[in-house]
């Protein structure tokens, strides 16, 4: 996946609004036309089976950034290619929605902070995961419930609650759930927005494994956010720090950490020793 330029802004605009706004401004409000610069003309690529992390505050930009990336909410600027859709030739922004919601729905898969985002509570963990199945135009009842059954294993969630309503699961366990929904298709991409934050530690630390064999056994790319640079360490092979909608440094996430460019980078990466 290759991002070149993209920009969302909340607001009006005006011609100042990029150059008025981020982390030298010290914010992402545009103080000409108040239009919020939630994220500042990123670029970004995703190579195939790499984890690439997005660290930053509250407020930085990047649950925007996924939201975008997935389709669901429209970019006000830059292109975004995807070598699993069309080689790569065509900027998946400007297609139509109709197509849009068949790259989300065949070539991506989202896992959200919040598990009932990406998961609905009154369908059993099973029906879930069937349900993305079926988005993905997978009809035969025999093949849903075995690879229901598959992934549901996969992530640990015991299969004698296939049949059960994810509304009486552990944040944990309907964490595993969404995890196994996200990965039913089989996508190339998979975005991770804050998948274990608000989680026990122990808790936290089994669905990072977790995350860490999967990319392992299929070989997904993923993206990964986080405000919290302790996830982002474990996770990510390569990393972008942003701040105000911006990337204020990227590079191999060992080097981050040890090394420190930006001021701000240093603060977070201070912060947490
Ligand atoms: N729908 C919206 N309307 C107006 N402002 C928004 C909207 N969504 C997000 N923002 C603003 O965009 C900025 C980035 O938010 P977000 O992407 O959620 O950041 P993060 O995920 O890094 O915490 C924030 O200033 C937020 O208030
Ligand atoms: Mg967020
Ligand atoms: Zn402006």
């Amino acid at each position: 996946m290759e991002i070149r330029g993209f920009s969302r802004q909340y607001g009006p605009g005006c011609p100042r609004c990029l150059e008025l706004t981020g982390p030298e401004a010290d914010s992402n409000v545009c103080p000409e036309c108040r239009t919020v610069v939630a994220c500042n003309q990123i670029d970004l690529n995703l190579g195939a089976g790499e984890i690439l992390g997005v660290v930053g505050e509250s407020g930085s930009g990047k649950s925007t950034l996924v939201r975008c990336l997935y389709l669901t909410e429209e970019a006000t600027a830059g292109e975004c290619f995807l070598a699993a859709y069309d080689s790569g030739n065509t900027n998946i922004f400007s297609e139509s929605s109709q197509k849009q919601r068949f790259i989300r729905n065949h070539l991506m898969g989202i896992v959200y902070q919040n598990p009932l985002l990406g998961i609905k509570p009154h369908f059993t963990a099973g029906g879930n995961v069937a349900e993305k199945l079926l988005t993905a135009e997978v009809y035969n009842y025999g093949l849903i419930r075995g690879r229901a059954a598959e992934l549901l294993t996969r992530t640990e969630v015991p299969l004698e609650r296939m049949d059960d309503f994810p509304a009486t699961f552990s944040g944990g366990m309907q964490q595993r759930v969404q995890i196994a929904k996200a990965l039913a298709n089989n996508p190339p991409i998979l975005f991770l927005d804050e998948v274990t934050t608000g989680l026990d530690v122990s808790v936290q630390a089994r669905v990072l494994d977790l995350i860490k064999e999967i990319q392992r056994d299929l070989d997904i790319s993923m993206l990964v956010v986080s405000h919290d640079l302790g996830v982002i360490r474990i996770l990510a092979d390569r990393t972008v720090v942003m701040k105000n909608g911006r990337i204020v440094e990227a590079g191999l996430t060992d080097q981050i950490m040890e090394d420190p460019q930006h001021r701000y980078t240093q603060l977070l990466v201070h912060s947490m020793l």
